[in-house]
């Protein structure tokens, strides 16, 4: 059914389809009857999807990762979808449009996007406001609310000296109204952006933002975003220093600037310009970086992984390689809103077969 239809939003731009679909969504989210239908056909709850991850509990392991509701205008709608958690942003301290249009592009055949949106945003007081609505309408006592990730980046026009203010201000002002923050420090499409996931600028942001946070609260985790395009020494750098300041964890991994693998004519890819991919294309360099760090870390740093998981099989990968939670983005244009649905169930029928292959082998005991 979805195909259908997909064949149809594919005839228009994706940013355009982008909007239209989910404004309509919010239409039938936000009336009783038609979000009690969506959530019927769309969401699934077992208490053995239920997973913890730094200090929170997540009814199910499946996000939607950061960049597709950069200013909580979706929140209803994705609930009804069945995501466990939606990481907001990247929300910088003043609105800004980003880059110019086009700037987000399908490779239908590499079932794929590239996108260079620039960190477009609302601004954080009108994202923060917007998520101080929500949670009047779930408090956080609520079981099985969905949990709220607040990704924090910088201005474009901010020099990487004074980064750090501005995800201060980012961090102070979404304190009181997400679950955990993602410093994003790993875009493409941001100039300059990735020369902060050095060491010693990372440090300055990532220490400032644990000590700051607003008297009486407790703290909040703080988990850092990294590239795919890192080598592994950087990478050890990047471990190194969130081992030694007790980082909450890391979101594995952003788009990637390499166009290696790919099927799509180089013609159409010179055409489109730069840009981060993601999708099918990044899967098995993210589920890659997972295994590095959880083996380096002997999985003393919790992982969300993110990049190309379409299905069941992409995310059991993930959790094998070492992730706790995984995040989807480009899978959910390609599959649909069902996506989440079909990874629960996977994920049901996989500790469904565990405890049978456990029960097998103890009663041949
Ligand atoms: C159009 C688009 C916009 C994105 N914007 C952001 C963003 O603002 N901040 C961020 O951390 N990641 C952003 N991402 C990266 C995604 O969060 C995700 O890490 C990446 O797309 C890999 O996952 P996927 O292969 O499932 O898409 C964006 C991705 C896309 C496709």
């Amino acid at each position: 059914m979805y195909k259908w239809l997909r064949t149809l939003l594919f005839l228009f731009p994706p940013e355009t389809v982008h909007r239209f679909s989910m404004s309509l969504l919010g239409l039938f989210s936000a009336k009783g009857f038609t979000r009690n239908l969506l959530r019927r056909r769309f969401s699934l709850h077992d208490p053995v999807l239920a997973r913890s991850f730094a200090g929170l509990s997540f009814k199910n392991a499946v996000g939607l990762a950061a960049g597709f509701d950069k200013n909580a205008k979706y929140l209803q709608s994705l609930e009804v979808l069945g995501y466990g958690f939606v990481e907001v942003g990247t929300v910088t301290p003043v609105a800004q449009q980003g880059n110019p249009g086009p700037r987000l592009f399908r490779l239908k055949k590499d079932e794929a996007l590239i996108n260079r949106m620039g960190f477009n945003n609302d601004g954080v007081d009108r994202v923060a406001e917007r998520l101080k609505k929500w949670q009047e309408k779930n408090p956080a006592h609520v079981r099985g609310r969905m949990v709220i990730g607040g990704n924090i980046g910088k201005n474009k026009i901010t020099p990487n000296e004074d980064a750090w203010k501005d995800y201060e201000t980012c961090f102070l002002k979404l304190f009181a109204y997400v679950d955990y923050f993602v410093v994003n420090v790993s875009s493409p499409n941001t100039p300059g952006l990735r020369e902060l996931q050095e060491k010693e600028s990372l440090r300055k942001i990532l220490t400032c933002l644990q000590r700051t946070r607003p008297q009486q609260e407790k703290p909040k985790p703080i988990l850092l975003k990294i590239a795919p395009d890192l080598d592994f020494k950087q990478i050890d750098e990047v471990l190194s220093l969130s081992m030694e300041i007790r980082l909450s964890g890391l979101v594995v991994c952003n788009t990637t600037v390499s166009r290696q693998g790919l099927i799509t004519a180089d013609d159409q890819l010179k055409r489109i310009g730069a840009g981060g991919l993601s999708g099918r294309p990044l899967r098995q360099r993210s589920t890659e970086l997972v295994d590095y760090i959880s083996r380096a870390t002997q999985n003393q740093i919790p992982i969300i992984a993110s990049g190309g998981i379409f299905n069941g099989r992409d995310a059991m990968e993930k959790i094998n390689a070492g992730a706790s939670l995984f995040q989807v983005w480009t899978g959910f244009i390609y599959e649909g809103p069902a996506i989440v649905k079909k990874i629960l169930r996977a994920q049901i029928n996989f500790n469904r077969a565990e405890a049978d292959t456990a029960a097998v082998s103890e009663r041949s005991r």
